[in-house]
């Protein structure tokens, strides 16, 4: 069967955040987009993920239109806990840098996006399969696939956007390049569960037993996770394991502080690794967001880090497909990495600072660093500043 042909300005592959915010942030320049997805729309929106937005994600957001049931729904976090056995410290990072962080859940970032390019028709095709792209040299490259009805289908375009994250096709498009990765020996156990939280602001700990983190994702459903050897089954800890091991870790009876337990609704193991693809480009193909890098999620980066791609994207794509300028286009690899190696370098160093290795020596050094950031207000705003963000500038 040959392939039905159509044509936009930008071909965008994958709806998660990356794409769909880069569709939104294309239209308000006024430049086309398709975007193509494999996964049903009802499947990306109830992904569990990401929970934390820094102040430049509120900030993008609401500047292009998407910031009203944040400003209502979202909770304005000054700062973060840092615990270690004995010992629980606030890091105020609006005294310390002026600036702050949003509880907003991935998934209601997810529906907000949907629903905005819903109402300005963006085009968008879920459920398709074989996704393939062809002539990226040219400047009229294109992508070809199958559609839910198993009709085969091409999408030229001036440029592709790869926003198809971890396990897309886009990355591999790419010739050459080089790709650096760390795989941590340890994996988080996530879990959600219909309880009020426990704490007002997040509690990152640091225990003997291994990391802790208690999360949250409104007044009334808690998310909280413990480090757990790769490879755990979910299925194989009971609930009244959990909430013992989340209690131990988090301090309960601490000071008076108490962990309340509820019915879990949710629960996974997700593998940690840090990874960097570079370039991000080649010829008119664009990658941004998870399709680029990875971090483990202690540092809460990686939606941030796709906003952040698709904020530098948007202006270098609008500028090559709609005035034929590839300035910022050309630049925007280079740009967009000395980001994603600051946010690669926090979150190894979050990562690597609060979990438990099983040596001894590391051990040590792990409380020492902890002392330092929560005793010295050189320490706090190093970690404030990278936690709450840089300016999209950086
Ligand atoms: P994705 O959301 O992965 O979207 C890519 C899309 O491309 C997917 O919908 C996929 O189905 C689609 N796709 C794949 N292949 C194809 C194909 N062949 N054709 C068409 N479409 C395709 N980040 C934070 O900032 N803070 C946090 O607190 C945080 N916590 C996290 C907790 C968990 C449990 C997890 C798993 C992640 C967390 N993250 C966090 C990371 C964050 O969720 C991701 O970085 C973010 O989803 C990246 O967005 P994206 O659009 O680049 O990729
Ligand atoms: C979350 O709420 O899912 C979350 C928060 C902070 C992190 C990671 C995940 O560092």
């Amino acid at each position: 069967m040959s392939h039905v042909t159509s044509r936009t300005q930008v071909a965008i592959i994958g709806a998660g955040p990356a794409g769909l915010l880069l569709s939104h942030l294309l239209a308000a320049r006024g430049i086309d987009s398709v975007v193509l997805e494999t996964r049903s729309q009802e499947y990306v929106g109830a992904r569990i993920r990401a929970g934390i937005l820094e102040q430049s994600s509120v900030d993008l957001l609401t500047d292009v239109g998407l910031g009203d049931r944040l400003a209502r729904e979202g909770d304005q976090h000054r700062g973060i806990y840092l615990q270690f056995p004995h010992e629980r410290h606030h890091l105020d990072f609006m005294d310390l840098i002026g600036r702050s962080v949003y509880v907003y859940g991935q998934t209601e970032v997810q529906k907000d996006l949907v629903e905005a390019r819903a109402a300005a028709g963006q085009q968008w095709v879920y459920e398709i399969s074989d996704t393939a792209l062809h002539d990226l040299d040219t400047d009229r490259p294109s992508v070809t696939y199958t559609d839910a009805d198993g009709n085969p289908q091409r999408l030229e375009a001036d440029a592709i956007a790869g926003c198809d994250g971890s396990f897309g096709p886009s990355r591999s498009a790419i010739p050459g390049g080089t790709t650096w990765e760390r795989t941590y020996p340890y994996s988080w156990f996530g879990i959600l569960a219909d309880v009020a939280p426990s704490t007002d602001e997040l509690i990152y700990a640091w225990h003997p037993n291994g990391f802790a983190l208690h999360s949250m994702r409104s007044e009334t459903v808690s998310r909280l996770y413990l480090q757990v050897e790769p490879g755990t089954d979910p299925d194989s800890w009971s609930d009244d394991r959990i909430w013992d091991e989340l209690a131990t870790r988090l301090g309960h009876g601490q000071d008076g502080w108490e962990l309340n337990p509820g019915p879990i609704t949710d629960k996974s193991v997700l593998p940690m690794r840090s990874y960097v693809h570079a370039p991000m480009s080649h010829g008119r193909l664009f990658l941004a967001g998870d399709a680029a890098h990875i971090v483990p999620p202690t540092g809460a980066k990686g939606l941030n880090l796709a906003i952040a791609d698709v904020a530098l994207l948007a202006p270098a794509l609008a500028e090559l497909v709609g005035k034929g300028d590839a300035r910022l286009a050309d630049a925007y690899s280079d740009t967009a990495l000395r980001r994603v190696w600051r946010c690669t370098h926090f979150s190894w160093w979050m990562t690597t600072m609060l979990h438990h290795n099983g040596d001894p020596f590391d051990a040590q050094l792990q409380l020492s660093q902890l002392r330092w950031v929560t005793s010295s207000k050189a320490g706090a705003t190093g970690l404030a500043e990278n936690y709450a963000g840089m300016p999209f500038e950086i």
